[in-house]
């Protein structure tokens, strides 16, 4: 059985004050025991919330680290280092850190490798563009981003992994995927890890949906049976509706 993982994505947002007077609150919240919470807010809160989420069933995350562990590398953050803060979990590869920041396939390659070497869960994000969903070439797009992120990675490796599929066209857009276009694609990727590992390794995988998901479409997508939870923007970002959201997710 795969539990329900819901993840926050704040993106660059909230001042520290915003951030803490949120945690607080969610913190406070009975978030039932079907799914598992995280929140990746800026790296840096952080240390504030592992204090505050110390002793709660919420985990924290960040959005993004570099491949290596330290260095003259100006302006990045490694796995160890946020780890040692309280991190559990690190998403890579968002299309935003792609399309911005021109991040490659290889780049998200090394970051998962990074991330699992020091004991980090990352939540590796792939995604197609409007133009390529188009064309009909979603599959394709979506074996190869996956086929490239596993390059590398042992069977055991693999099986920490959280895939979060997200189609661009569905991000901050409003626009989600039907449930049967994300079902059927997060199917294709758990194929492609069944393929690169086995059967079983690919069972065990969490991939979650993400794109403009909210409390009201949010159960409707978890009915779907390849989709174990979500990567949720702009509905984690008031702690009211990323609690609705929580519970309208309680029973898969
Ligand atoms: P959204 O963002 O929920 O605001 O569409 C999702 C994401 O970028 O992870």
């Amino acid at each position: 059985m795969r539990k329900t993982l819901l993840a926050g994505n704040w993106k660059m947002n909230k001042t520290k004050e915003e951030a803490l007077s949120f945690i607080q609150q969610l913190t406070k919240e009975d978030i039932g025991e079907f799914v598992e919470v995280l929140i990746c807010p800026p790296a840096l809160y952080l240390e504030v919330f592992a204090g505050a989420t110390n002793e709660t069933p919420i985990a924290i995350g960040v959005q993004n680290i570099y491949h290596k562990d330290s260095g003259a590398f100006t302006g990045e953050i490694s796995a160890p280092m946020v780890k040692e803060i309280g991190a559990t979990h690190v998403i890579i590869g968002h299309s935003e850190r792609r399309e911005i920041f021109s991040e490659t396939d290889n780049d998200v390659q090394q970051k998962t490798k990074a991330s699992l070497t020091h004991g980090l869960t990352p939540i590796v994000c792939c995604g197609e563009s409007v133009k390529e969903f188009k064309l009909g070439i979603t599959d394709e797009i979506i074996t190869k981003q996956i086929q490239i992120a596993l390059e590398g990675l042992t069977a055991e490796e693999a099986k920490q992994l959280v895939i979060a599929y997200e189609p661009i066209w569905a991000i901050g857009t409003g626009e989600v995927a039907t449930p049967a276009i994300a079902n059927h694609v997060c199917a294709t990727i758990r194929k492609t890890i069944a393929t690169a590992f086995s059967k079983e390794v690919a069972d065990g995988i969490r991939i979650l949906y993400g794109g403009s998901v909210n409390a009201n479409n949010i159960k409707e997508l978890l009915d779907q049976t390849h989709i174990d939870g979500a990567l949720v923007g702009g509905a984690s970002l008031e702690v009211d509706s990323f609690v609705k959201l929580i519970k309208n997710s309680q029973k898969k």
